[in-house]
């Protein structure tokens, strides 16, 4: 049988990862695909560039639009990123019959609900195993492994680059913007590290996750996005005396009211293997119904990893390009007409424990009025810890683990603490998930 034919659109690291591991496992890839797949031509603006990493073996060429529009070519590889020019090409390429794969989850996230209708009605398949957690084939065990399940929640870290920041911080008692440009300075952090740090590139991949796990549209407009550039070590130091790591977690949850779909800094405790994933690499645990919970467990970023991906999608189609498209793997798992709109809840809405530090006057009477305040709320408190106050202060810091509560709740509650005049300053409030 003739080689399937591939466009690639981007060959910067994964792409030339994606090349090379084609190249290189050809033979045993032909093996499990039933038949070749060949790259046939790679567009990059860089085409002295890409010349070099293809070796003068496929035609490059600088544009994108020759690619998505040559008749000769089965499967589109986008890997430009990014929701513009990509979406045009990815659009573009389905409306000429092009099955696509895509590492590209802010897209997805964004617009996924598009690109799978037109998908859909021109019956071409989009693939996007790479877009969350890189190397690890968490989409194909959502949507493919666990489909007996009736899925109650995933919690992901799903961002390599923070992660790294967050163990550095524990390991070294280091604050964030320390540890910050010493990951740029090893390439762990983007020079514009926006999308990682504030949480945006792990709401994108908890979207999909989300859509996936439950057969909801993908909405990440609705999504409740925190980062990390807040956090201090002293709450690091202060979860460990207690217990617990803390993880920027994006967690999706199906209650009876709606869905959960958040992303922030979470203690879980430490005798969670989660807890224990450390430096850059990615983990996903989902608790389904019948089978309990599983863990996925590897690295999230990368060339190789994230052509492992991209690479598994290929053969997937190229398995499935002659069958009957409702005979196909449904996108976002669930059949088209099955998806609901099942709403994705308010943050005030959501269901968890917390963490809370605050700094107070170390009077008699102090803790009575904040423990009060915590009643009135209905907040039930698990555990407690008072720091002694430091030689020669009067402040001391208390910290408090709550029991599950409403986030209104909670935001009641500080607002009510914060006006305490023994209270100084701010509190410090870190949702903590049991993941149990
Ligand atoms: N920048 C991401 C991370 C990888 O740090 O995990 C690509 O999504």
């Amino acid at each position: 049988m003739k080689p399937i034919k591939v466009g690639l659109l981007g060959i910067g690291t994964v792409g030339a990862g994606t090349f090379a591991v084609l190249k290189r496992n050809q033979e045993e890839i032909r093996r499990r695909a039933g038949r070749g797949i060949e790259i046939a031509i790679v567009a990059d603006l860089n085409t002295d560039r890409a010349k070099e990493i293809t070796g003068g073996t496929v035609e490059v060429v600088s544009d994108a639009n020759l690619v998505v529009s040559r008749p000769d070519i089965d499967i589109v590889i986008e890997l430009i990123g990014g929701y513009g020019i990509a979406r045009e090409l990815v659009m573009k390429a389905i409306a000429n019959g092009k099955h696509v794969v895509t590492a590209n989850k802010a897209l997805l996230a964004t617009h996924g609900t598009e690109i799978f209708l037109a998908a859909q009605d021109k019956g071409v398949m989009v693939a996007f195993e790479a877009a969350v957690a890189g190397g690890i084939p968490i989409i194909k065990a959502l949507r493919e492994g666990l489909t007996a399940n009736h899925i109650q929640w995933v919690a992901g870290i799903i961002n390599g680059t923070t992660n790294f920041i967050l163990s550095e911080m524990r390991d070294k008692g280091l604050d964030f913007a320390t540890v910050l440009k010493e990951a740029q300075r090893l390439g762990y952090a983007e020079a514009d590290p926006t999308f990682d740090i504030e949480g945006i590139d792990a709401a994108h991949k908890a979207t999909i996750m989300s859509a996936i796990a439950f057969g909801t549209p993908v909405q990440f407009d609705k999504a409740y996005v925190e980062g990390i550039t807040n956090l201090h070590a002293t709450d690091i130091r202060y979860a460990e005396q207690l217990g617990y790591r803390i993880k920027l977690l994006g967690i999706t949850k199906r209650t009876s009211q709606g869905i959960e779909l958040r992303v922030h800094p979470t203690l879980i405790p430490m005798s969670r293997l989660i807890a224990n994933v450390e430096g850059a690499m990615n983990a996903v645990l989902v608790q389904g119904d019948a089978v309990g919970p599983t863990l996925y467990y590897g690295k999230g970023a990368g060339a190789e990893p994230t052509a492992s991906a991209v690479i598994a999608d290929l053969v997937d189609i190229t398995r499935l390009t002659g069958a009957d498209h409702t005979h196909r793997v449904p996108y976002l798992a669930f059949q088209p007409g099955a998806i609901t709109d099942t709403p994705i809840l308010p943050m005030s809405e959501i269901t968890t424990s917390y963490y809370l530090r605050l700094r107070v006057a170390d009077k008699l009477g102090v803790l009575a009025n904040v423990t009060k305040i915590l009643a009135d709320a209905s907040i039930s408190i698990d555990a407690m810890m008072q720091k002694e106050p430091d030689e020669g202060e009067t402040q001391t810091d208390i910290i408090l683990l709550t029991h599950q509560t409403q986030e209104k709740n909670v935001d009641s509650a500080i607002a009510a603490i914060e006006s305490l005049s023994t209270v100084d300053g701010k509190v410090t409030r870190i949702r903590l998930e049991h993941l149990a």
